[in-house]
């Protein structure tokens, strides 16, 4: 039997949270035979408290062999004792009619607390992922003010993005989502982002000539990928929580299986033209647990690199307007 490992997750009490515990201790994330204590955060007020404990409830009641024990707290510092994953899922969605950007000035002060703690207290190994919104930016705020852990240490999702745009592609071809393969996620988590088409696959062809219609890709594509949470938020008068559940499950776990290939945020080196020290979506290859590479083998054409060029300016952007919270 493998040794426990401690996955700290916040906002567990919220829409995303219920969605993702039950996979969690499940066995979805870190594999069926990796036993694991949940260390679960909410804000320290009753209500969310009171929520927090009907979860540890149900957690209960499914009786999940892997599931060896459970930390319930308002207080960071316990969530992420000796945590080795910290998942960063709590923080204020966007409604109709906002971008994500318009959630920096409030959910961007969350993610110094929890910097900090996960710098004070959490596992030497420790992995940090971000959900809450706008996630490029406030992985870069946490990942500033832990610098007991090295910025590779810290990565925010895209992979919604990937999956929507995959699934898109093979709704599009009429073909099965496996037939879709090497689409990646550059730049913000936001309308700006590149869903890379131009390298992407149906069949092991080229998706563009499988599609046959640039124009589509160009203009239909890209902003339906980018604006797909805005249209479940329309749609379901709540931001999307269990594809984002299921988007994380997905990416831990690649990030966690050793040969995976995916799309991550991670702290730009200057790779595909991203300016140094923003987190941007891109293509890593886990190399060890928890461990990756940004693969750096695509050749981007004038019409890619424009794209990029918009996302990295947003990007640059958003840290400007959070400078003060950088440590
Ligand atoms: P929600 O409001 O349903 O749940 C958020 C939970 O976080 C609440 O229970 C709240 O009490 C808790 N919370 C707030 N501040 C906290 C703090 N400081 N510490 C601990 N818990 C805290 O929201 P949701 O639908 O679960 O979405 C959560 C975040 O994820 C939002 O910012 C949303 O925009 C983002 N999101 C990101 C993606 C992505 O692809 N990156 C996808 C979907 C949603
Ligand atoms: C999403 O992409 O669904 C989330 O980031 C929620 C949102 O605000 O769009």
């Amino acid at each position: 039997m493998k040794k426990p490992i401690r996955v700290a997750v916040t906002g567990a009490a919220g829409n995303i949270g219920y969605a993702l515990v039950f996979r969690i201790a499940s066995g979805e994330m870190f594999g069926k035979d990796q036993p694991l204590i949940l260390q679960l955060l909410e804000i320290p007020v009753e209500g969310p408290q009171k929520a927090l404990k009907g979860v540890a409830m149900e957690l209960e009641d499914c009786a999940f062999p892997l599931l060896q024990d459970m930390v319930l707290t308002g207080d960071a510092n316990v969530a992420f004792k000796d945590a080795n994953w910290c998942l960063l899922v709590g923080s204020k969605p966007r409604g109709p009619g906002m971008e994500r950007a318009d959630l920096l000035k409030d959910n961007g002060k969350i993610f110094i607390a929890q910097g900090q703690a996960i710098d004070a207290v959490a596992a030497d190994d420790a992995r940090v992922a971000v959900v809450g919104n706008p996630c490029n930016t406030n992985v870069m705020i946490a990942a500033s003010q832990a610098k007991r852990l090295t910025a590779d240490r810290f990565t925010a999702m895209v992979r919604l993005d990937e999956n929507r745009g995959r699934a898109l592609l093979a709704r599009k071809a009429g073909v099965a989502i496996d037939e879709v393969s090497d689409l990646f996620i550059y730049g913000n988590h936001s309308p700006t982002m590149f869903a890379d088409f131009t390298h992407a696959k149906i069949g092991g062809k080229a998706a563009a000539e499988v599609i046959g219609d640039e124009a589509w890709l160009k203009t239909e594509y890209l902003p339906a990928v980018g604006k797909r949470g805005a249209a479940v938020i329309e749609a379901r008068g709540q931001s999307s929580a269990a594809s984002a559940a299921n988007a994380l499950v997905d990416h831990v776990r690649d990030l966690t299986t050793v040969g995976q290939v995916h799309s991550a945020a991670v702290n730009s080196e200057g790779r595909y033209g991203f300016a140094e020290g923003v987190w941007a979506g891109m293509p890593v290859r886990t190399t060890a647990p928890g461990t990756y590479e940004v693969i750096t083998g695509f050749e981007m054409d004038a019409f890619a690199k424009s794209k990029i060029a918009l996302t990295n300016d947003e990007l640059v952007g958003e840290r400007e307007t959070v400078k003060d919270m950088l440590g």
